[in-house]
């Protein structure tokens, strides 16, 4: 597993109980949505039809249960919810081995991790994994860490880790609620 992910998963691992509820933004195909699912209860949430089937699947094969939805993840604040969920999960980029030009966008991933914020629960948090290795992914990376920068630091302790000697490398963002 690459570096970054060991970090988020570990952290998760950390962070999450089994009464949480996480939202897995990007579940692509559904390793980190079968992460979360050994963990608590989980929503995830993609725009294509085939990340939907190949997580879905690979839950089946593994027995775990996680309620799924093919939407944009801009639309996270409309999404019907049991309870706040406590983290809300988000690897951005393409589906590895699918179509590259289908990519998360800069401007409506904005829009959703500040939705994302406003329906977290009490001590929530968002994990952002970012691939600045291709062109929106660029773009995307210093949007968030702009974003995220400007965060009032007497309600939210934000993190990015960075790998400064790997040009490119997926950096992972952690934001998480100061309560
Ligand atoms: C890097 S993959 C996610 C990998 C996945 N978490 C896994 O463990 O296999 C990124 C996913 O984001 C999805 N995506 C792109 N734009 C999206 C959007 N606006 N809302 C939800 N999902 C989106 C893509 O379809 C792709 O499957």
């Amino acid at each position: 597993m690459q570096p970054h992910l060991i970090l988020a998963k570990e952290t998760w691992k950390q962070f999450l109980k089994k009464s949480d509820l996480a939202i897995d933004a990007t579940c692509g195909n559904g390793h980190d949505t079968l992460f979360l699912a050994e963990l608590c209860s989980v929503i995830g949430l993609d725009i294509q039809a085939a990340a939907i089937q190949n997580t879905a699947e690979l839950l089946e094969n593994h027995e775990k249960k996680a309620v799924l939805h093919r939407m944009s993840h801009e639309k996270i604040d409309e999404l019907p919810l049991p309870h706040p969920p406590r983290l809300i999960v988000y690897n951005l980029g393409y589906l590895p081995k699918g179509d590259k030009k289908i990519t998360t966008m800069t401007e409506s991933t904005l829009n959703s991790v500040k939705k994302g914020l406003e329906i977290l629960g009490p001590g929530g948090a968002l994990s952002i994994t970012c691939y600045p290795g291709h062109e929106e992914g660029a773009r995307e990376e210093i949007a968030l860490e702009e974003w995220a920068k400007s965060l009032p630091s007497d309600r939210w302790l934000v993190c990015h880790h960075k790998w400064l000697n790997r040009k490119g490398a997926p950096s992972w963002l952690w934001i998480s609620a100061i309560t």
